[in-house]
C-alpha cells in the first residue's frame, strides 16, 4: 500500500429538500464518521468534508408547490440536517452548503477554466418546453413512461423503478411537472463533457488500478465503462443554482451534479483557506470518497472527468466506499411516500440514544446488498446486545471495584492463564478491527469490537471474582484489574462506533487521552486510580417504545394507501327499473353477536318495522366490535332471497363501504329515520 501523509474524506452532499433519514446514514454518514474518528484516534492528519446540496430540481419543485423561494427550502432543510448531523455525533470538521458565494465562485472557475481550455462540446439541441409555463423542462420537470421498463412515472433525469439514468427527450408520453401539459420541442443550446474522451484513463484507473474496491463499485463502473462513455451536458435551462459564466448562457446554470461535488472543494477551502490545496493536490494526499450507490457514476467516472480535464494536479480518489440500499420493515425507504425514519424525528422520540443508531446500522449496514432495518431488531440488538453483553460486564466490572476496593483499581498480582488467555485475545482482536477498519468493513470491524465484551464476559464469568473474594482478596485484585483493563479496551475500541458511550465510560475509568494505540494493551488504567460512580452505560427499550414507532409506520401505510387509491371502474350501465328492483331499507339494530365459528360474520337483529325482528348476516366481524352496533341503523336489501350460512337464515344484506386500505364502513342514515323507511 502507498504511504499517505494526511487524508480528505468527503460524504456525498444530501440535497436539502428535505431531513435525512436511516438511509443516509447507513449508507454514508455513520461509516465516514466511524473511519474518520478510527484515524484521528491513529493520530492521523484526516479531515471530514460535508455540506448541504442545495441547488437542483428537486428543491425548485418543492418551492414551487410550498408557494416559498427555494433559498427558503433549502435554509430549512440545511439547519435541520446539520443540527441532527451534529446531534448524532457525525464530526464533520465543516458542514457547510452550495448556495455561499465561496462555493458559487469556485465552481464558475472551474467551468470556467474547463471552458477556456476548451474541454466542453457546446452543442445546440431540441429539448423539452412547456409553453404555458414558458420554460425549459429540465430533469424532474419531466415526468413519463420509461423507455426500458415502461414504467409510467419516470423521471426526466431517472427511472426510480429500473434505475436507469434517462434523457428528459427519452421519455414516451412527456408531462410536465410544473403544469401537467405535453411539452414541445424547442433549440437549446448546452456544454457537454465529453466522457468519451476520458475512457481509456478512466477504464485504466478503475479497472486495472483500483481492483480493490467495493465489488457493487466496481462492477457498475465497469459496466458503464463497457457501455462507451457519452458526452454528458453539464448546463441546464433553470433560474435555480449557478449561473454558466460565459457570454450567452443567460437563464442558463450548472447542472447540479456539475456544481455538487465541486463543493467538497469549496468546502475544504471555506475550512482552511490557506492550506486547501495540499489535500487536494498533493499525491500523499489519500481521498475517499463515502456515497450512497446511486451515487457511484457521479463520483467515479463524471467528477473524476471533470478533475482530469481541469488538471493543475487535482487528485483522484483513491477509494469510493459506497453501500447499498437499507430498507425499512421489508419496503424500500421513500421520501415521497414519507416511509422512513427521519433522523431529527428519532432524535426527539428516542433522546440519548443517539449510540443505539449507530450501533444497529452499523451492525445492519448494506455493506454487501441491500439490508432491512426493523424495529423490532433495533429493540432486539439493543437489550440483547448493547444492555445485556456490553453495559452488563462494564458495569459488573464496575460495581465490583467499588464493592471490595472503593472504586480504586487493584493492582496485577500474579498472572494465571485464563488471565494470560483474555489479554492475549485482546492484542488478536485489535488486529483484526484495524484490519477491518483499514478495509470499510465497517460491519465485521464492529463485530470486532463487540468481541472484546463477549470475551469480558466469558472472563468474568470463568474467574468468579465474587466466589474467590470469600478466600483469597489478593487473586480478587488480579482479576478486577484484568477486567478493568478489557472496559478500557473497550472503551478505545468503541470510541469510532460509539462515542457517546466512549465518552461517559472514559469519565469512569478516568481515560483522558485515548488513542488507538493503548488498544489491544493491559495496563491502561494504572493500579491506585480512582473510579468514577458506574452509571448505566445503555437501558432497556421497552415494547411500547417501538409499538409506538410500528404504529406511526402503519398509519403512513395507510395514509399512502389512501393516496394511491384509484376507484374501481364503474360498472355496466343499467336503466331504473333494473335499479327499483333493488327494495332498499332502513332498519334499526336490535342485537347483534359475532357468529361462532365464522371469523368474519356478524348476526344482525334488524327492527324493520314490521314488528318481527329480521335477522341478517353480514361479513363485517373484522372490523367492528358488534356491541358499537346496537342501536344504529343500517341499510339493508329487503328483498334479497334468504341464504343459509352456518345454519342461520339471512333475510338480507347489510350494505358497507369498501374503503381503500380494504376496511369496511357500515352505511348509516344521516338522521334518525323510520325502521323499514324505503330508500329510493
Ligand atoms: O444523491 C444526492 O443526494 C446528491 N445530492 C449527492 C451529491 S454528492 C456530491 F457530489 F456532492
Ligand atoms: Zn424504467
Amino acid at each position: 500500500m502507498k504511504n499517505f501523509k494526511r487524508t480528505l474524506v468527503t460524504t456525498a452532499l444530501p440535497y436539502a429538500n428535505g431531513p435525512v433519514h436511516i438511509g443516509h446514514l447507513a449508507g454514508v454518514y455513520v461509516p465516514a464518521d466511524i473511519y474518520v474518528r478510527y484515524l484521528r484516534l491513529k493520530g492521523e492528519d484526516v479531515i471530514m468534508i460535508g455540506g448541504s446540496d442545495e441547488h437542483g430540481v428537486p428543491i425548485t419543485i418543492k418551492a414551487k408547490a410550498e408557494g416559498v423561494t427555494p433559498q427558503d427550502i433549502v435554509d430549512r432543510y440545511h439547519k435541520i440536517i446539520k443540527d441532527s448531523f451534529e446531534e448524532l455525533g457525525i464530526s464533520f470538521d465543516i458542514y457547510s452548503r452550495t448556495t455561499t458565494d465561496l462555493h458559487s465562485e469556485t465552481a464558475s472557475e472551474f467551468f470556467r477554466r474547463l471552458y477556456d481550455k476548451g474541454e466542453f462540446v457546446e452543442k445546440t439541441s431540441m429539448q423539452l418546453y412547456d409553453e404555458k409555463a414558458n420554460q425549459f423542462l429540465a430533469d424532474r420537470y419531466v415526468t413519463g413512461e420509461c423507455p426500458h421498463c415502461h414504467n409510467l412515472n419516470a423521471y426526466g433525469d431517472q427511472c426510480e423503478k429500473c434505475g436507469t439514468s434517462l434523457n428528459a427527450t427519452d421519455l414516451i408520453n412527456p408531462k410536465s411537472a410544473i403544469t401537467g401539459n405535453t411539452p414541445v420541442l424547442r433549440e437549446t443550446k448546452h456544454w457537454y463533457l465529453p466522457l468519451d474522451k476520458w475512457q481509456e484513463k478512466l477504464s485504466h484507473w478503475i479497472l486495472e488500478e483500483h481492483k480493490e474496491w467495493r465489488p457493487n463499485v466496481y462492477g457498475q463502473c465497469k459496466s458503464w465503462l463497457d457501455l462507451g462513455l457519452q458526452p454528458r451536458a453539464v448546463s441546464r435551462d433553470l433560474d435555480w443554482g449557478v449561473p454558466v459564466p460565459v457570454e450567452g448562457a443567460e437563464g442558463k446554470v450548472l447542472y447540479v451534479w456539475f456544481d455538487a461535488p465541486i463543493g467538497y472543494i469549496s468546502n475544504t477551502k471555506e475550512l482552511l483557506p490557506d492550506t486547501w490545496e495540499k489535500y487536494w493536490k498533493d499525491p500523499e494526499t489519500r481521498i475517499i470518497n463515502f456515497i450512497g450507490k446511486d451515487n457511484i457514476v457521479f463520483h467515479c467516472i463524471v467528477f473524476p472527468a471533470m478533475l482530469m480535464a481541469y488538471g493543475d494536479n487535482y487528485q483522484l480518489p483513491d477509494n469510493v466506499p459506497s453501500n447499498e440500499f437499507l430498507n425499512l420493515e421489508g419496503d424500500k425507504i421513500s421520501t415521497s411516500r414519507n416511509w422512513a425514519i427521519w433522523l431529527h424525528e428519532y432524535l426527539r422520540d428516542l433522546p440519548g440514544k443517539q449510540d443505539v443508531l449507530r450501533y444497529v446500522l452499523t451492525a445492519n449496514a448494506p455493506e454487501a446488498k441491500d439490508n432491512d432495518f426493523t424495529w423490532r431488531d433495533f429493540q432486539a440488538r439493543n437489550n440483547s446486545e448493547l444492555v445485556a453483553i456490553l453495559g452488563n460486564f462494564v458495569n459488573r466490572a464496575i460495581v465490583l471495584t467499588h464493592k471490595y476496593f472503593n472504586g480504586v483499581v487493584p493492582a496485577l498480582g500474579e498472572i494465571q492463564d485464563i488471565d494470560r488467555a483474555a489479554l492475549d485475545e485482546l492484542a488478536t482482536i485489535k488486529t483484526a478491527l484495524s484490519e477491518n477498519l483499514d478495509g470499510f468493513h465497517f460491519r465485521e470491524a464492529l463485530k470486532e469490537a463487540m468481541n472484546i465484551a463477549r470475551l469480558g464476559n466469558k472472563y468474568l464469568q470463568d474467574a468468579e471474582p465474587w466466589k474467590v473474594a470469600k478466600t483469597d482478596m489478593k487473586r480478587v485484585e488480579t482479576i478486577l484489574n484484568v477486567a478493568l483493563q478489557i472496559c478500557a479496551n473497550i472503551e478505545v475500541a468503541f470510541a469510532p462506533f460509539l462515542p457517546f458511550m466512549a465518552e461517559k465510560l472514559a469519565k469512569i475509568l478516568k481515560i483522558t487521552d485515548n488513542n488507538w494505540d493503548m488498544l489491544g494493551k493491559s495496563d491502561i488504567i494504572a493500579a491506585g486510580t480512582q473510579l468514577e460512580q458506574p452509571e448505566l452505560l445503555f437501558e432497556k427499550i421497552e415494547d411500547e417504545t417501538i409499538q409506538y414507532q410500528l404504529d406511526r409506520l402503519e398509519r403512513i401505510k395507510k395514509e399512502n394507501v389512501i393516496k394511491n387509491f384509484k376507484p374501481e371502474p364503474v360498472a355496466e350501465t343499467i336503466d331504473i327499473e333494473t335499479f327499483a328492483k333493488a327494495d332498499l331499507r332502513v332498519g334499526t339494530v336490535l342485537d347483534c353477536q359475532k357468529v361462532k365459528k365464522a371469523k368474519k360474520l356478524l348476526q344482525f337483529s334488524i327492527d324493520d318495522g314490521t314488528g318481527e325482528p329480521r335477522t341478517i348476516l353480514s361479513g363485517i366481524a373484522e372490523h367492528y366490535d358488534p356491541a358499537t352496533l346496537v342501536g344504529k341503523q343500517v341499510v339493508y336489501i329487503a328483498n334479497l332471497a334468504p341464504r343459509t350460512i352456518c345454519g342461520i337464515v339471512s333475510n338480507g344484506m347489510i350494505l358497507s363501504a369498501v374503503n381503500a386500505d380494504g376496511s369496511l364502513t357500515v352505511i348509516s342514515p344521516s338522521a334518525q329515520s323510520t325502521p323499514g323507511a324505503k330508500i329510493g
